[in-house]
């Protein structure tokens, strides 16, 4: 079986992370977001995944050649010269998806994070006869997704509205797709939106069924979302496998630290907090709700809540940084500093406070 991940796109709302990296090669509870795919893909018998890059490629290469001998999985690039939207690279990759057999293939939209049951979604497949399955999930907040309307107990979609301005349902697409080759056959190549013009035209042909996705699900491109997400993630691994999860007494709730980390005395460290490889956290730090990227390094007594701090920042001692702070690469935090909020470009040093959110450059 085959999947495409679709990893174009700029990743802009989670600048400055992606100002060097990939979205796909952004970490995520210390593993690259689209490595959490290529896994659940791989545990359910795919053998060969398609990456749909307009951007980057050289990074996402240098990755593809690590982790296809890692993960004893094929791993190919389609590569645009124009940025193809969401249905563009499948017409693009027609010719690597289509292998003869007629067997269905995987898309998955890179920046969505859930337990993957992609078992189910092909028994789904298969009990319903229609051309293509997506998952669906319920969200609060539908306008900024492609929105489903459907039988509740067929799955039969008779509506997909991409970002509504009115309200139509709170079930939207997960981003997670599993096609019949057929579908192909709508898709020219040019820059086309899945969401905008074939979905809608397969609702219309009553060939498009979704299934309501079990579990939790969240879109972590943006760093609300991704630190809600963070929670949600690890609130799933202490219910599947906890002893992923550190213990201890300086410990609150799940977190998660790379082995390699070093993590001082007298601190409190949780809940929802992933620590990544070669970080150095030293004594007295308070941490939660937050991510540390590889080679972090905070120094004594500071406090850090709802930020991501990217990667070889370091954090002064008795600094204080909360409220969506997100540091890029190589940033220098003063002793003292406090950043409420600040979007710091990588390499800078901040040696005033941030007050406000707002972006520093
Ligand atoms: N190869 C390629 N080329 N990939 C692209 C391109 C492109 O030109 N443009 C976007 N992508 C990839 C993105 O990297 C991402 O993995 C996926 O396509 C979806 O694009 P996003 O920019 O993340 O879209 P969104 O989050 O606003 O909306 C999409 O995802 C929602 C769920 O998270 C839609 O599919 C919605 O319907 C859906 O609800
Ligand atoms: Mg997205």
């Amino acid at each position: 079986m085959k999947a495409l991940i679709l990893v174009g796109g700029f990743g802009t709302r989670l600048r400055p992370l992606t100002l060097h990296v990939p979205k796909p090669l952004v970490e995520f509870a210390n593993k690259p977001m689209i490595l959490h795919q290529i896994e659940a893909l791989k545990a359910i018998g795919v053998t060969e995944v398609i990456l749909a890059i307009s951007y980057q490629p050289e990074s996402m290469l240098n990755f593809l050649n690590e982790y296809e001998k890692k993960l004893e999985i094929k791993i190919i690039c389609s590569q645009e010269t124009e940025p193809l939207g969401t249905a563009g690279p499948l017409a693009l990759a027609r010719d690597k998806l289509i292998d003869g057999s007629g067997e269905p293939f995987f898309v998955l939209n890179s920046d969505v994070i859930c337990e993957y049951p992609l078992q189910e979604m092909i028994e789904f497949h298969k009990s319903h006869g229609g051309e293509a399955s997506i998952m669906v999930t319920k969200v609060d907040e539908p306008s900024k997704y492609g929105v489903v309307v459907m039988q509740e107990n067929s799955g039969k979609v008779e509506k997909f509205v991409e970002k509504p301005k009115m309200f139509v349902s709170n079930k939207i697409n997960a981003g997670i797709y599993l096609l019949n080759p057929s579908v192909l056959d709508r898709i020219k190549l040019k820059p086309t939106s899945i969401e905008k013009e074939i979905f809608p035209k397969i609702a219309a042909d009553e060939q498009l069924y979704a299934m309501v996705l079990p579990g939790f699900w969240m879109d972590i491109g943006q760093p609300k979302d991704y630190i809600t997400g963070l929670r949600l993630y690890l609130g799933s691994l202490q219910r599947k496998s906890p002893s992923n999860l550190a213990t201890g007494s300086n410990i609150v709730g799940n977190v998660l630290v790379e082995e390699s980390a070093v993590v001082g005395d007298g601190c409190l460290i949780g809940p929802d907090v992933a620590i990544g490889p070669g970080c150095v956290v030293e004594s007295g730090v308070r941490l939660s709700n937050c991510t540390l990227m590889r080679g972090v390094r905070i120094k004594m007594h500071a406090c850090i809540s709802s930020s991501i701090i990217g990667w070889h920042s370091t954090v002064g001692r008795w600094a204080r940084v909360e409220n969506m702070t997100i540091l890029g690469e190589d940033v220098y935090v003063r002793d003292e500093v406090y950043t409420n909020g600040g979007i710091v470009l990588p390499h800078k040093e901040i040696s005033f406070n941030i007050l406000k959110p707002e972006i520093v450059m």
